[in-house]
């Protein structure tokens, strides 16, 4: 009799941990895939748009933004702030940024942990910054900075890199916690760019999803590079999603402690829709 209690309260906790535990899988959308996307809305639970080509358009273009996010949730990722720098992230960036989130009414706003200027140039691609305490409070500063203009912190995307930055004194990971601490953050996971990093620096990928704070991880990209010559893995989003990033896609699933939110990032290169579904679906299999 108490067996049988018992059994009927495991299966409920496990019930309501499956109910809390309701990933969504979604796509970043590109005008090249909208027709493709709009018509496959009922395989798709949230899409995430890139900033900086809505920041600048009419009124009308940001109107369009919120009649799709009535359609599904959109998530606004942005590549032109330079969060992780010494130098201040500019404040007429994060009103832009504000007002865009006003007026498209988007769930959330994300940011990637990279410089992409310094001394007046643009870089043109998120570079990885040195990885020392002076970047840490650095870019924690700029976030509590961005919070405060925007109402709202922005998650923080893990970045790949070809070469480790010059001037670190910590590990990726270490650096990453040091951040979260000191601003609260979360972290938006890109397991690609993990995948990449570690067949580039020669670690453990898995390991590294083990070092991380799960309780400030409930989004994640998935996406697909090349290997290059020399046996290094660049992050060019233009190939299907590998082996070994929905094998990391099954280990966050076990890892999670938040219902996790899962963007599939494509940015050319672009195969036939159908076949972006199945990679959609694949994750949702990997998750569960
Ligand atoms: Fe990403």
């Amino acid at each position: 009799m108490r067996f049988q209690l018992w059994r009927r309260v495991r299966r409920r906790m496990r019930g309501v941990r499956l109910m809390r535990l309701a990933h969504r899988v979604g796509i970043g959308w590109r005008e090249e895939l909208a027709a493709g996307i709009v018509a496959s809305l009922d395989k798709i639970d949230v899409l995430e748009v890139i900033a900086e080509e809505w920041l600048k358009g009419p009124d009308s273009r940001v109107r369009a933004l919120r009649t799709l996010g009535r359609q599904r949730p959109v998530l606004l990722h942005g590549t032109g702030m330079g969060m992780a720098a010494t130098a201040g992230v500019e404040r007429e960036r994060l009103e832009r940024m504000a007002r865009l989130m006003e007026k498209s009414g988007a769930e959330s706003w994300s940011e990637h942990f990279a410089f992409v200027r310094a001394g007046g140039v643009e870089i043109g691609h998120l570079a990885a910054p040195p990885r020392n305490t002076s970047t840490v409070e650095a870019t924690a500063e700029n976030l509590e900075l961005a919070r405060r203009v925007t109402g709202r912190m922005a998650m923080m995307e893990n970045i790949s890199t070809l070469i480790d930055p010059p001037g670190s004194s910590m590990e990726e990971a270490c650096w990453i916690a040091g951040v979260q601490r000191e601003s609260g953050a979360e972290l938006l996971l890109d397991l690609h760019n993990v995948h990449a990093n570690a067949v580039n620096f020669g670690y453990d990928a898995a390991e590294f999803l083990g070092k991380l704070d799960w309780d400030l991880i409930s989004t994640v990209h998935i996406a697909g590079g090349r290997m290059l010559p020399e046996g290094r893995v660049l992050d060019d989003h233009l190939h299907d999603v590998p082996v070994p990033v929905y094998e990391l896609l099954r280990e966050a699933g076990r890892r999670a402690v938040k219902p996790l939110t899962v963007i599939l990032e494509r940015d050319g290169n672009y195969p036939r829709m159908e076949e972006l579904l199945e990679q959609i679906e694949q994750a949702r299999r990997a998750l569960t």
